[in-house]
């Protein structure tokens, strides 16, 4: 009998369309995005944008990501390659060094295909990628990371396979509806290890500069790298540089976030999986929490973070912020039901959070409190969200949903 109890609770456990819902989390109150630190409340677009939005900025820049640099020394292209050809015809490559100096010491390869059924400039998602442009697509042609590149990498770094990770990139799918897409390796701005920031573009932008609290480090650098790559965008007439949407997973997905911020060219933004840092409410303190990753990942955010480690609840802001960053901008957070270590409540909820600065721009917002269901897309307004199910990961799923949301917008 008791196992057949068991047996049945464990069935209806499983069955529950909202399994992600039905996790216990910390109890917490958020902070109102609308409230200024001196108790004003923020009542029209202006002040938003003139008051609150610089002091929330400020708040990020000195507690989390670090004030990034300006523009690089000396930003130029240089077309490595470039054809016509790719996926049969449906696309034309092109493969460009991004060097951010004159001596082209630091640089990264962008690796781009607009669709050639085209007329007049298209619109384009970007994202770094984790494991190199040739492991993103089949396509024969896309150069290999050089040994003089590896060689900055990680020790031990290991080079893999072609296509590796291209079904996190649809390539064909996404050209197919009429969007160019550009990716280039995150290694490349900065390699993912901490070495006290003595590689990477920090070298070319702080040289022996000392660092405090508030430095730049990992994560602003690739969001940097990502706005350094718009610039490029901008100086191609095929591509129309005010629809361009940054997209990112995981450590990239809190990239794409903070990019989305720092970078109000960016016209869209989408957080894939970006959990804790990234979309995921830090007050909750479910799956990974702060004190797990400014240990585990010492380089990613400045060293003022980590004061907040274990101590969420006396953060002056939470991620619900880092969100309304983005407004009025199109904002899409996805999940994945499996993916519990990145909170998909949590992550959410800060679309929840910062539905109201949305308002503020006479846009609706994303306000339900009950989390939808697994593979339920909801878009209201100007933020968008799914929960996919499976694992931590892009899949073609979360590339119909982004498509589909830039259609609203981008076209
Ligand atoms: C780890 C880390 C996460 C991160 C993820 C990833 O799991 O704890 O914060 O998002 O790696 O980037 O894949």
């Amino acid at each position: 009998m008791r196992n057949t109890l068991r047996l049945i609770a464990v069935a209806l456990l499983l069955s529950l369309p909202f399994a992600v819902s039905a996790q216990p989390a910390n109890p917490y109150e958020l902070p109102d995005p609308l409230r200024m630190e001196d108790g004003r409340i923020v009542r029209t677009k202006r002040q938003w944008i003139k008051e609150r939005r610089p002091e929330l900025m400020e708040m990020l820049r000195s507690q989390m990501f670090g004030r990034e640099p300006g523009q690089a020394p000396d930003l130029h292209f240089t077309v490595l390659e470039e054809s016509p050809d790719a996926f049969g015809g449906l696309a034309t490559r092109k493969q460009v060094k991004v060097s951010f100096d004159k001596d082209e010491n630091y640089y990264l390869i962008l690796l781009m295909y607009v669709p050639n059924d085209r007329k007049g400039p298209v619109p384009a998602f970007l994202g770094a990628n984790f494991k190199g442009n040739h492991a993103t697509t089949t396509d024969p042609a896309v150069l290999m990371p050089t040994p003089e590149k590896l060689a900055t990498y990680a020790p031990g770094y290991v080079v893999e396979d072609r296509n590796t990770n291209g079904h996190r990139w649809e390539y064909e799918y996404i050209l197919k509806h009429g969007y160019a897409v550009a990716t280039f390796c995150y290694n490349d701005v900065d390699p993912d290890f901490h070495d006290g920031f003595h590689n990477g573009v920090h070298q070319l932008m702080d040289g022996d500069k000392p660092r405090n609290g508030e430095s730049w480090a990992t994560i602003s650098a690739w969001a940097w790298g990502l706005s350094r790559c718009l610039d490029f965008l901008e100086a191609q007439k095929e591509i129309d540089a005010r629809k361009v949407a940054v997209i990112g997973h995981s450590r990239l997905g809190k990239t794409s976030l903070w990019a989305g911020a720092t970078d109000q060219r960016f016209a869209l933004v989408i957080s894939n999986d970006s959990g804790c840092s990234g979309a995921a409410i830090a007050r909750r303190k479910f799956g990974e929490t702060l004190d797990v990753i400014n240990k585990n990942f010492p380089h990613w955010f400045c060293t003022n973070y980590t004061a907040y480690n274990g101590r969420e609840e006396k953060m002056p802001w939470d991620q619900h912020e880092l969100i309304a960053m983005i407004a009025p901008r199109p904002v899409y957070v996805a999940s994945a039901s499996e993916d519990s270590w990145a909170d998909p409540v949590g992550e959410y909820f800060s679309l929840v959070g910062a539905a109201s600065v949305y308002n503020l721009f006479g846009y609706e917002g994303i306000t339900d409190r009950t989390v939808p269901e697994i593979e339920h897309p909801v878009v209201v307004g100007r933020m968008g969200h799914h929960i996919r199910r499976g694992e931590h990961n892009v899949r073609l799923y979360d590339w119909q949903q982004y498509v589909s949301f830039a259609d609203r917008f981008l076209k």
